[in-house]
């Protein structure tokens, strides 16, 4: 770690979150990453608090500091508050949501995935602008969704994933679209793609791939796949699935990244069904760690983490529940944290 400490916003979020933030925590003290944390709350435990979901002094908090380590936060079905994540998401103008999935385990489906999703994450289909149109006699006759995708919008989103595949040493940015039949939206992206990859020639290479033929690709064969760039919807989809290649949940982290602030937490959410149990997999908020670090300019101690909780899996010794094993949250971690000292 550099001999100055990085500032972070750290979130513990609420179900499972404070247990796995624990977890998380001590393993980056046993691998002598030296962070100044601003705790800050939200979700339930801000309302518990102050009375708010997303307090002002967290939004603050982020601004300052630019990067926060967030764990999962309960968006309540129906009535409640809205999901501060996306509230989080619109406030930092998070364009860029980042999900790498590795194969780790022995005996999943494929022990050659390597893949990074880069999912533009403020514009398409999501963008929120959603009729329904009444007929006389059919309240609801006709729904409409528009995509909307700026050139602005496909050019920061392409050119990130450009910039992470020369910062991590990937070979090849895959652009995925329907061109074919959505010209506009999709085609923009598209050319924009075209143009961006211009500037990466001979240091990235690049390729295009229709989304459906994505999908099926993937499950027969992910391994030609590096980093892929996609739209919202067409990346919120695709990210599951290679989350689904590699054995799920327990072990997805995420990134969304802005120009001025970058969160980085687990995939899943609080698992209200496990919480307080002690048995939760703190893995995906670990790898999550790991992309703070990386994004801090810390690759070294990155590495050195995710090394020791991949070998930690890999071991079969202690393994939580989710991954057949009997471990609690807090052994998986101490576990890790040996390999590190
Ligand atoms: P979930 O991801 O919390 O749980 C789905 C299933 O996976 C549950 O059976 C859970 O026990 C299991 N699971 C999740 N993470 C696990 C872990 N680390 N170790 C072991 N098992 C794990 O999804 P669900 O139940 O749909 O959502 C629960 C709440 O979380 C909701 O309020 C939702 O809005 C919120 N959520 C928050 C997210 C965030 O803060 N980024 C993301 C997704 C959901
Ligand atoms: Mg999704």
């Amino acid at each position: 770690m550099a001999s100055l400490s990085a500032r972070a916003t750290l979130i513990r979020g609420d179900g499972i979150g404070p247990e796995i933030m624990d977890a998380t925590l001590s393993v980056l003290q046993a691998a002598g990453v030296r962070m100044e944390w601003d705790e800050q709350l939200a979700g339930v435990a801000a309302v518990e608090e102050a009375g708010t979901p997303l307090p002002d002094a967290t939004v603050e908090s982020i601004r300052h500091t630019g990067v926060a380590l967030k764990g999962p936060l309960t968006t309540p079905v129906g009535t409640g508050f809205r999901s501060v994540n996306v509230a989080l998401r619109k406030e930092f103008d998070l364009f860029a949501n980042v999900r790498p999935a590795k194969s780790i385990l022995p005996g999943s489906r494929y022990d050659n995935v390597d893949i990074v999703l880069v999912r533009e994450n403020t514009e398409g289909l999501y963008f929120g602008f959603e009729t329904i149109i009444p007929l006389p006699g059919e309240p609801k006759a006709v729904a409409e969704s528009v995509a909307i995708v700026t050139r602005r919008g496909c050019e920061r989103v392409i050119r990130y994933a450009f910039e992470y595949a020369l910062a991590n040493g990937r070979r090849k940015v895959t652009i995925c679209h329907k061109a074919n039949i959505l010209k506009a939206v999709s085609g923009l992206f598209l050319e924009v793609g075209r143009e961006v990859s211009r500037a990466y020639e001979g240091r990235v290479a690049v390729d295009e791939i229709i989304v459906d033929a994505a999908a099926m690709k993937l499950v027969m064969d992910p391994s030609p796949f590096d980093v892929i760039v996609t739209t919202n919807m067409f990346g919120d989809i695709l990210s599951d699935e290679i989350a689904g290649l590699v054995g799920g949940l327990g072990l997805a982290p995420g990134a969304n990244v802005g120009e001025r602030a970058a969160i980085f937490e687990a995939v899943h959410g609080s698992a209200p069904d496990i919480a307080g149990l002690s048995v939760a997999n703190p893995a995906a908020l670990m790898f999550a760690a790991c992309l703070m670090l990386e994004h801090l300019k810390e690759p070294a101690a990155a590495k050195r983490v995710r090394r020791a909780v991949e070998e930690t899996l890999r071991e079969r010794k202690v393994r939580t529940r989710d991954l057949g094993g009997h471990a609690s949250t807090q052994a998986f971690a101490d576990a890790v944290s040996q390999r590190l000292s």
